[in-house]
């Protein structure tokens, strides 16, 4: 396998063996591929070579938001454009070329990729190809687990071949024929699930509007569980085992954020628009998650009526744990509604904290040690829950805060009658 990028620093850094981001697991499985072989990096110079030799390509591209909320797609046009100027010098194929949209594209974004395509081969004769969908659902963070243990594989194409095609690249994944340290695997065989294009496109946007929303629903029932004195963790178990629902993506807190649920769902909702349609359960996802930016701030400036001049440490800064990625983070959002209002951020991240002291301008400064993050400080928000930060020492902390020693437990992940036994307040999200 060949992976190129437009990028020359992550190619170069990928070429010297060295995963340019945070993701566990990834750069023990790069060091494997590189070893025996299997796996090499080229800069995008080299794309018309590798799209010659290669019998599937994986289009895997950034379709980012654009300024209507829409998907901006022009990364897959470029991509698919220079897989057509490869494709116009080789009249024949024995296969087609497979070429695979991994990038989250809208219903329609395969035949568009097959339209470039032609037309980048410059009405040249072409040779045969295959545009088929292959969307992807893993986690930043957990990406390895994720891929090879997924829930289920789609792949979307109007016609069989490429399906079947699919199917044989796949196979041990879905048999679950690879090699693994692990025993026993956590499955036994994985689903794969053949469609067409259109439904295999609109699998992706459902799925994330469909997570989004189950986590806007409980932080509503969070707002009412504060209200009615129920606990939104235990709502949240006591719903979540049963099967229909299921217990994963029922924590209640800061909301979602990161580089895919806003985008998809904000792409998802300008899809509909230009067919006139309105999609009020989406606004309503949307509504409720930025609602939770306010409360955060709100159960703040409960404790804290003036914050002006006070110290806030901000624990944990990328969008979610064991990513480094800044994208969408609530954090950020965080911080600047902070400054804004006079106080003086101090944020901490185990990885994260480099990418984030270059994010946040005046006001504000990270550190590298939790406890440091805490020393003077008026209030904490605990933003992203790695587990350092759920590990933190409530006793200790209490020595190291001034009153009034507010901790906003973003996450719902501490255990509430310690940090108040140990003399601190603390807020959660629907607790009581
Ligand atoms: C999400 C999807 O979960 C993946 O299936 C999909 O492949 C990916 O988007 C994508 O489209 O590329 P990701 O954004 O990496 O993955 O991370 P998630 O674990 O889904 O978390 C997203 C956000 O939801 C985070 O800010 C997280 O803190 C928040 N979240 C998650 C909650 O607030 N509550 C929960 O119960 C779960």
């Amino acid at each position: 396998m060949t992976c190129l990028d437009r990028d020359d620093g992550i190619t170069r850094s990928l070429q010297k063996q060295k995963v340019p981001f945070h993701e566990p697991g990834l750069q023990e499985i790069v060091d494997r591929g590189v070893r025996d072989g299997r796996l090499s990096f080229a800069g995008a110079g080299g794309l018309d070579g590798v799209v010659g030799s290669a019998d599937v390509v994986f289009v895997a591209v950034g379709t980012p938001q654009g300024e209507d909320g829409s998907a901006d797609l022009s990364n897959v046009a470029d991509v698919a454009r220079q897989i057509g100027r490869a494709l116009a010098g080789e009249a024949s194929r024995e296969r087609p070329l497979v070429v695979v949209n991994k990038s989250t594209v809208p219903v329609g974004g395969g035949d568009y990729v097959s339209a470039l395509i032609e037309e980048g081969a410059g009405g040249q004769g072409i040779a045969r190809f295959e545009v088929v969908s292959n969307p992807e659902f893993l986690r930043e963070g957990s990406a390895v687990h994720d891929t090879l243990f997924p829930d289920r594989i789609v792949v979307g194409a109007d016609s069989r071949g490429p399906l079947e095609a699919m199917r044989a690249l796949y196979e041990p994944i879905i048999d679950q024929t690879f090699p693994t340290g692990l025993d026993p695997r956590p499955r036994d065989a994985v689903p794969f699930v053949r469609t067409d294009l259109a439904s295999a496109e609109m699998i992706k946007y459902a799925a994330n509007a469909f997570l989004a929303a189950k986590i806007s629903l409980i932080n509503e029932i969070s707002t009412l569980c504060e209200l009615t004195g129920a606990d939104v963790v235990r709502v949240a178990n006591g719903i979540g085992l049963d099967g229909r629902i299921g217990s994963r993506f029922l924590n209640a807190g800061l909301g979602w954020g990161g580089s895919c649920f806003p985008k998809d769902v904000s792409a998802l909702r300008a899809a509909a628009r230009e067919y006139g349609q309105e999609t009020p359960l989406l606004d309503a996802t949307v509504a409720v998650n930025e609602a939770q930016h306010k409360r955060a701030i709100g159960k703040l400036r409960h404790h804290l009526p003036d914050p002006r001049g006070k110290r806030v440490a901000l624990l944990g800064l990328s969008f979610k744990p064991n990513t480094d990625d800044l994208r969408g983070a609530p954090s950020l959002r965080i911080a600047r509604s902070l400054r804004s209002l006079g106080a003086t951020v101090i944020g901490y991240d185990p990885v994260a904290g480099k990418g984030a002291a270059a994010l946040l301008h005046g006001g504000s400064k990270v550190v590298f040690d939790p406890y440091e993050a805490l020393e003077g400080a008026h209030a904490a928000v605990l933003v992203t829950e790695w587990e350092v930060l759920r590990g933190l020492d409530p006793n200790r902390v209490a020595t190291l805060m001034r009153d009034p020693r507010l901790i906003v437990d973003g996450r719902n992940v501490l255990d509430p009658a310690s940090w108040r036994e140990a003399g601190l307040r603390y807020a959660g999200f629907g607790r009581g």
